[in-house]
């Protein structure tokens, strides 16, 4: 079931973006394939994130999120933000960014951008959380000639995290908890 799943929905072939997010100066983001427009009117789009993720941790506290259009040049963006977690390095440290609200970083080198504020957060249990979001700005749409980056250009990567995985310990308190017993 699961690989025919997985082949039939491959097919489709979908467009990869870059999800950021920050809170209180954290900057976080990672490749994203599970995101699509949910309503037009209002405005809405939904984005997908692993519970395995950096991003997600840090997107569960932050009101503010932008998408990012990765062109079909921008393999090499792609890869940074989907096989390393911000657990372990600054993704950020040596790409040009600007701020957006809360301090949610824009990649310079990524113009097609949605800028989004979280307004639903479903977590039915699955390995992956739904965040819906109002549209607040649209960068880029009339730029010229675009062609995504796609799912079939990350053929055989392997993703920062792996969605089952979860952090270990799972909270501070945990940590805590763990440190007193000992
Ligand atoms: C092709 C591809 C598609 C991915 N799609 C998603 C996705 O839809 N949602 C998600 O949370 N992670 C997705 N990931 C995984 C994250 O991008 C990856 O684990 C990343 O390293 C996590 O970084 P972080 O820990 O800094 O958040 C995808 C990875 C790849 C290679």
């Amino acid at each position: 079931m699961s690989d025919a799943f997985a082949e039939l929905i491959g097919s489709l072939d979908p467009a990869l973006v870059v999800v950021t997010t920050a809170l209180d100066g954290e900057r976080a983001g990672c490749l994203v394939g599970f995101h699509a427009q949910s309503s037009i009117e209002p405005a809405r789009y939904c984005i997908w994130l692993s519970k395995a993720n950096h991003t997600y941790r840090v997107a569960q506290r932050s009101a503010h999120l932008a998408v990012h259009l990765l062109a079909d040049g921008d393999a090499d963006l792609a890869k940074q933000f989907g096989t390393r977690s911000g657990d372990e390095v600054d993704k950020f440290a040596e790409l040009a960014v600007d701020e957006g609200d809360a301090g949610v970083p824009l990649l310079q080198r990524c113009p097609r951008r949605l800028l989004l504020r979280r307004v639903a957060l479903l977590d039915e249990g699955g390995d992956h959380v739904c965040i819906s979001c109002e549209v607040v700005a649209v960068h880029g749409a009339s730029d010229g000639d675009f062609r995504p980056f796609r799912l079939s250009h990350a053929a055989g990567w392997e993703a920062g995290h792996a969605s089952e995985e979860r952090p270990e310990p799972p909270t501070e308190r945990a940590a805590g908890g763990r440190q007193a017993a000992n």
